[in-house]
């Protein structure tokens, strides 16, 4: 079959040979490179940046910590934290590990009077096998002042800014689908509820207890970090919250790791 082909070809090109044809030729083996080149990238790109799976936010289960819509956060005396991951699905019970563990306790302890709200979007149970995680938990759990709370995301985004924006399935076929679903919800409880949220690599020294409230840490000298923000619930700290979701609902991108996070309180 491919020697016919040759031999078919050499046919073609000896009865007519003229411009045109060649220049078929060269154009079809041009576009025969790019699409193989932008094969190549792609897989690439997916073996370095596996999709990352968000199908258990979609799980309705009711075996798992209080839903935060049964909750109302007080006023500018919560921390947020976000776990994004389905791993607490996938391990069949609620996984933290000790770099995350340590920075809600560094919270709680270091802010006594605030509320230290720790969401998973993924469903998840604590169960006590002694590893080193449940161990993290059961410590954390004793902290009159952390609450561990399960957001169901559709719930959670429906009927705000970014309601269509989730419906569209643009965060879950994102390359960094945890990192940016996480980018959306951290504008989203501020918008909500007002108050600090802090990413789970965030270690606090000092209280934050006297802070005035709407600042954001520094990234570097040229970007905010969304990692530490305060937001008010009310006045200018609610209508920057509303305008990063509106934002991310408008030009949310999928490929490009800070665009969604950093990149929104930046501009
Ligand atoms: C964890 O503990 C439960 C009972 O609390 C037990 O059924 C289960 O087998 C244990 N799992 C592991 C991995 O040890
Ligand atoms: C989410 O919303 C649906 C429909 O209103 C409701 O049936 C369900 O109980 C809600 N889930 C949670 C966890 O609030």
């Amino acid at each position: 079959m491919p020697r016919f082909a040759f031999y078919h070809l050499v046919n073609v090109l000896n009865r007519n040979r003229k411009r045109p044809c060649l220049l078929t030729l060269l154009i079809i083996s041009l576009l025969t490179t790019i699409i193989i080149d932008i094969i190549f990238i792609n897989s690439i790109q997916t073996f370095l940046y596996p999709f990352e799976s968000l199908s258990c936010y979609r799980i309705e289960n009711l075996n798992t910590f209080p839903d935060i819509s049964q909750i109302n956060p007080r006023e500018g005396k919560t921390i947020f934290f976000h776990e994004t991951s389905c791993k607490s699905h996938t391990e069949g019970k609620t996984i933290l590990s000790s770099r995350q563990a340590c920075a809600v306790e560094s919270a709680a302890k270091s802010n006594p009077h605030f509320d230290v709200f720790v969401l998973f979007t993924s469903p998840g149970v604590f169960i006590n096998n002694n590893t080193q995680s449940d161990r993290s938990i059961k410590a954390l759990l004793t902290y009159p002042n952390i609450k561990f709370l399960h957001v169901n995301y559709n719930n959670y985004t429906e009927g705000t800014p970014v309601g269509n924006l989730y419906k569209s399935g643009k965060i879950e076929t994102s390359y960094y689908a945890i990192s940016h679903a996480s980018d959306v919800l951290r504008y989203l409880t501020l918008w909500k509820y007002g108050g600090i949220y802090l990413d789970l690599d965030v270690i606090v020294m000092r209280s934050l207890e006297g802070l005035h409230s709407n600042y954001a840490g520094a990234e570097s000298d040229d970007n905010v970090a969304a990692g530490v923000m305060n937001f008010a619930s009310d006045g200018l700290g609610h209508f920057l919250a509303e305008e990063c979701l509106l934002d991310l609902s408008e030009h949310f991108t999928g490929y490009d790791w800070g665009y969604n996070g950093p990149g929104v309180i930046t501009r």
